[in-house]
């Protein structure tokens, strides 16, 4: 149970991360859910969290700029007390061939899935130190781990996320912290949606259907109280 617990969400205001920020509140952990736009949407997520009985908030905040998250991770530890959980979810997708790709399109996807975490975990960190305590999960994917053609910006941005992962573990274990990453494989959500028609990708998971965000949200829950696992990645994905 994570009665106690705060947690943050990137990018909790739909999708993947609203099931994770959903999942912890479930647990009994306070969430601070970071979302880039839709603050109505943010805002349902909170109310769903908060029905079970834990405080939760809405902060907007670009998780690619370093100043903004800064004043924001201040922010959500004068309202909340301290921060135990970070979730880094927030991400985005610009795909395209390399060959045609731009450098704002291959910038932009590395600013916000890659720097976004390093900002986030550049922030909370500290918080952590200070306490001997905390869990860092940051959400990768499959095409970090075996590339996929037409996301040369998102695949580079989640292999980098593996790097920053198993980095961080080893520097934050001496102080109680761990840090592990959960790569998705297909997941149902706005992400993705309309692809599943598109393409064949079903054909390419064992399990021969796509994720539910809720499938996601339990292995992070999962990481987030493990006490001797760190540095690791955990895939949900179907068997792919
Ligand atoms: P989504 O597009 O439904 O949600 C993304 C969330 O990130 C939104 O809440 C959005 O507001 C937030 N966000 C985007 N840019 C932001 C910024 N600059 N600052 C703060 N928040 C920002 O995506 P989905 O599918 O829920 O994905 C969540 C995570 O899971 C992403 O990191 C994605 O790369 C990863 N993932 C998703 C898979 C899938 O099949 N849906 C597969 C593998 C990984």
């Amino acid at each position: 149970m994570l009665t106690g617990k705060v947690a943050v969400v990137t990018g909790g205001s739909r999708g993947i991360g609203a099931a994770i920020a959903r999942k912890l509140a479930s647990q009994g952990a306070d969430v601070a859910v970071i979302y880039a736009g839709n603050e109505e949407l943010a805002e349902q997520v909170c109310s769903q969290c908060t029905g079970r009985a834990v405080k939760a908030r809405a902060y907007r905040c670009d998780v690619a700029d370093f100043n903004q998250v800064k004043e924001t991770m201040a922010q959500i530890r004068e309202d909340f007390g301290t921060i135990d959980i970070l979730v880094n979810n927030a991400g985005i997708t610009r795909d395209g061939l390399v060959l045609r790709m731009g450098e704002e399109a291959f910038d932009r996807v590395l600013d916000v899935n890659l720097k976004g975490a390093f900002h986030c975990i550049r922030h909370c960190a500290g918080i952590m130190l200070r306490k001997k305590a905390g869990a860092i999960v940051n959400i990768t994917s499959v095409s970090g781990l075996v590339g996929n053609p037409g996301q040369a910006n998102y695949a580079a941005s989640k292999a980098g996320l593996v790097g920053l992962t198993k980095t961080v573990a080893k520097e934050l274990a001496p102080k109680g912290i761990t840090c592990n990453a959960v790569a998705p494989g297909f997941i149902e959500t706005d992400m993705t949606d309309g692809l599943l028609e598109k393409t064949d990708l079903l054909g390419s998971i064992p399990m021969g259907r796509a994720g539910q965000p809720e499938e996601v949200a339990d292995a992070v829950a999962f990481l987030a109280q493990a006490s001797y696992i760190t540095g690791q990645v955990l895939s949900v994905d179907g068997g792919m």
